[in-house]
């Protein structure tokens, strides 16, 4: 099967002091879109098929412009790309380096705390969405303190690290376009609360497929693919 010859990264340049940079989670994601995304499929799925991509909790943009990258180097995927952050100042800084790459207004950027904010017309249109969310458990201390900051947003997720990804399944289908077949793509890691996570993906009528993971200093790092279970 004919591979997309991507060799590079978009190039980051612009980040803030409340952005994620990105790490190790982000490019778990990139290397795994640079092998499954072939000339003529997108993970399985007829790459002409797929027309809406939503990357939420953007940051500084990387996974999305991945996908503008991706666009050049292969005329059969021609997708819309959104991509969603609760920060604004995190889709200011994606902005910039969405100019940076060349890609000016190419992105859709809405600004949500996860899809509170987003139209009816997005509704049930996403082939694919992919989440790096906050997911490791809060630090007690910080708790306690009632001191969370912006960047908190990047990595808390709460009690037991699975706050931001429960809520994010409890919405996720109302965005999926259900029609020919979807992917829903989340980075979760050994430190957050499995068992709960993976209850809520099971009531929710998921499947789950870990299709990546990374051991780094003190967590593995896992790349889960969500699709609908046949019923
Ligand atoms: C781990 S960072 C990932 C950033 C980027 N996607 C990457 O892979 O480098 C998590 C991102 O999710 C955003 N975020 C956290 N909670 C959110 C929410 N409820 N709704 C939307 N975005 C959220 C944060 O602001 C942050 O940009």
């Amino acid at each position: 099967m004919p591979k997309i010859n991507l060799l590079t990264d978009p190039m980051i340049i612009h980040g803030g002091e409340n952005v994620y940079s990105p790490s190790d989670d982000s490019f778990l994601l990139i290397d795994y879109f640079k092998k499954i995304i072939t000339e003529n499929h997108f993970d399985g799925i007829d790459i002409r098929k797929i027309k809406n991509i939503l990357d939420l909790g953007t940051g500084t943009g990387i996974i999305a412009l991945l996908f503008q990258m991706v666009k050049l180097k292969n005329p059969k995927f021609n997708p819309k790309i959104y991509a969603s952050d609760i920060l604004e100042e995190a889709l200011r800084c994606a902005r910039l380096n969405e100019k940076a790459n060349k890609f000016e207004n190419k992105i859709k950027f809405v600004r949500s705390d996860l899809f509170k904010s987003f139209p009816d017309n997005l509704k049930h249109v996403f082939d694919v969405i992919v989440f790096n969310p906050p997911y490791l458990p809060s630090f007690q201390s910080v708790k306690e303190k009632n001191n969370t900051t912006k960047i908190d947003y990047s990595w808390d997720g709460g009690e037991h690290g699975n706050d931001v990804i429960i809520k994010f399944l409890d919405e996720v289908k109302n965005f999926l376009n259900m029609k020919n077949g979807c992917h829903v793509y989340f980075i979760s890691s050994d430190r957050t609360d499995l068992r709960e996570l993976n209850e809520k993906i099971e009531n929710k009528g998921f499947k789950n497929n870990i299709v990546g993971k990374k051991h780094v200093f003190f967590e593995d790092i896992i790349l889960n693919r969500l699709n609908l279970r046949e019923s």
